[in-house]
Parts: structure tokens; C-alpha cells; sequence
């Protein structure tokens, strides 16, 4: 049945000129049939490059906007327009502002998990991949860092000379992985070595012997001389690092590492998506130009 449906997700990418992008945590049968698969900042990049008339995004809401952010002459689609981010809701506009005049003049860093207008309040955007280097890249010594406290925190580590405003929020998903999880799975395969996302909480990221983003934990576990891996981010990451990599062995780090949103989108809501050319993300311009200008300084901080 596959088969047909993907038949014809195909045919339909090609009729409207699309590109079908997916996030490393998306549904393996969603992975497989994307164009291009991809971290935030790879997805964000991609988007703001691509020749297609359609950006068909499957992720979550944030991410279709930041298409639509950069990309303002793309229709862009989110297959499953309820794909929302419960950390990206952990801050508002108006929390930020009030925020922001506690601390006037102090630059606000901001992790693409927000919103447009978010975003539009920032002086520059973040991901995972990137935001050490974001964060070296200010003169200023101290900064507000929104909304994720756990990747805020992993960063200061490395910038003891800057000073940190963070934001409380988090990723539940990311959260929900405990230290007692990995000390068993630790214990299970002491050959292991444990990777893990710096979204999850200070005291699992001590216990890794590496923290990166999801495009980190590719290249990471492939050139990696070790055959085994603990694995501490969604469980939609499995999906390539097994096609990846045949000889080695991935092992979840807790049955709690399922991100509800990101399992939403399935290859039926892609194919309706593409028949009626709906849901689109757009964003109003004046938020989208105040946006675009936080993330173009992102996208400007050069790659090591
Ligand atoms: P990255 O792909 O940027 O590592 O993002 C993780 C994430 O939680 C996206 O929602
Ligand atoms: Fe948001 Fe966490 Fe899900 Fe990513 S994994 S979309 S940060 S809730």
C-alpha cells in the first residue's frame, strides 16, 4: 500500500517543483521518501538555498516557519499543522520583552525551537549544531539565552568568560531521559560509549562521552572506531544511524525518548498535503523581516 502512496507523493513533488524536507526525528517512512534529511540548522540552510516553488516540511511548527522565514517566495506546507514544539511555547513575546528591559542592551541569543515572533525579539538564532560558535561570535560579555535551558547551560560551560541570563525551558521529551535510564543501559553494555543531545538535562550530559546535535551524532558514531552506542536523543535518529552504519549496534538510552510531535506526520498526511497544497505556514511580514535578520546573523557566524 506504501508503495502507491509513495508512487504518488513522487509524482506530485514533481508536478508543483517541491522539496521534501524532513527532521532526523521524523517517522522512518518519512525519512526514506525525503529529498533532503537534515538537523535544524541543515534543514534551515536548506531552505534558504533551494530552487523549489514548494518547501513541503515535515518537522514541526517552528521549523516550517523558519522555511518560511527564509525562503518568503516558497510556499511552504506542514503536512501536519498540529506538529507543534512545547518548548518553543515555553516563551512568549511579551515575556521576552519584559525580560529584556530587566537586562537593557544585553543581547538576546535565541534557539530556532521558538517562535517567528520569538525570533523577531532576538538578536540572533542558535541551533544546536551551531550555538557555541554563536556564542563566542558576540563581544558582548553577557547574554540572555532563550528558551532552552539545558543547551544554554551546556554552552556556558565552554565560555567561562561570558555571563548567562537563561530562560527555564526545556525539551519534555529530552527530559524524560533519566540519569537512572543511562546508568542501566550503562550497565547492560559497560562496551558502550553513551552520545547524547545537549538538550538533555546537566546531569545525563555528564555522564556522555559526547554531546552534539543530531547531524554531530552522524558523523560522530560513523567515524568513531567503537562497534557500540547509547543513544540519548529521539528515537527517530535510529532510523539512519542503522542504515548508516551496518556493522555497528545503536541501543536507545530510555523508552521515553519519543518526541509525540514529531511522530505525528505520517506518508498519508505528505501525499494530502501535496493533493491540496495545504496547510501553509506563512508569517506576516513585518515579523518575518525582524525574524529573518536574527537568523541570517546565525546563518553569517562562519563554520569552523
Ligand atoms: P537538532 O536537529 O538541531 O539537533 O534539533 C533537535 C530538536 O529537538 C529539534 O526539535
Ligand atoms: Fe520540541 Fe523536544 Fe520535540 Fe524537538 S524533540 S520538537 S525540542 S519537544
Amino acid at each position: 500500500m506504501n508503495d502507491g502512496i509513495r508512487q504518488q507523493i513522487r509524482e506530485l513533488l514533481k508536478q508543483h517543483n517541491a522539496v521534501l524536507l524532513a527532521h532526523n526525528y521524523m517517522r522512518d517512512e518519512v525519512q526514506e521518501i525525503a529529498d533532503i534529511t537534515g538537523d535544524s540548522l541543515a534543514l534551515s540552510m536548506e531552505a534558504a538555498k533551494t530552487r523549489a516553488d514548494v518547501i513541503v516540511f515535515c518537522g514541526v511548527h517552528f521549523m516550517a516557519e523558519s522555511a518560511a522565514i527564509l525562503s518568503p517566495d516558497k510556499k511552504v506546507l506542514l503536512p501536519r499543522p498540529d506538529a507543534g514544539c512545547p518548548m518553543a511555547d515555553m516563551v512568549t513575546p511579551a515575556e521576552l520583552e519584559a525580560l529584556k528591559r530587566q537586562h537593557p542592551g544585553v543581547p538576546v541569543v535565541t534557539y530556532v525551537n521558538s517562535s517567528a515572533e520569538v525570533k523577531a525579539h532576538s538578536d540572533i538564532c542558535c541551533t544546536s549544531a551551531n550555538a557555541l560558535r554563536v556564542v563566542r561570535s558576540l563581544k558582548e560579555e553577557e547574554l540572555i539565552f532563550v528558551p532552552d535551558r539545558n543547551l544554554g547551560r551546556w554552552v556556558a560551560k565552554f565560555v567561562p568568560e561570558k555571563r548567562f541570563i537563561f530562560w527555564e525551558g526545556y525539551c519534555p521529551t529530552h527530559e524524560r531521559m533519566t540519569v537512572e535510564a543511562v546508568l542501566g543501559k550503562k550497565a547492560e553494555h559497560p562496551d558502550a560509549l553513551f552520545v547524547c543531545h545537549p538538550e538533555s538535562a546537566p546531569e545525563v550530559s555528564a555522564l556522555a562521552d559526547h554531546v552534539c546535535s543530531t547531524s554531530g551524532m552522524y558523523d560522530w558514531c560513523r567515524t568513531s572506531p567503537a562497534k557500540k552506542f547509547i543513544i540519548g536523543t529521539e528515537a527517530g535518529i535510529l532510523y539512519k544511524l542503522r542504515l548508516e552504519n551496518p556493522g555497528k549496534e545503536f541501543i536507545l538510552a530510555s523508552p521515553a525518548l519519543i518526541c509525540p510531535n514529531m511522530k505525528l506526520t505520517s506518508l498519508e498526511d505528505v501525499l494530502y498535503s501535496l493533493q491540496t497544497m495545504s496547510p501553509i505556514v506563512a508569517v506576516p511580514e513585518e515579523i518575518r523581516i525582524r525574524a529573518k535578520a536574527a537568523l541570517d546573523r546565525m546563518l553569517a557566524v562562519p563554520r569552523d
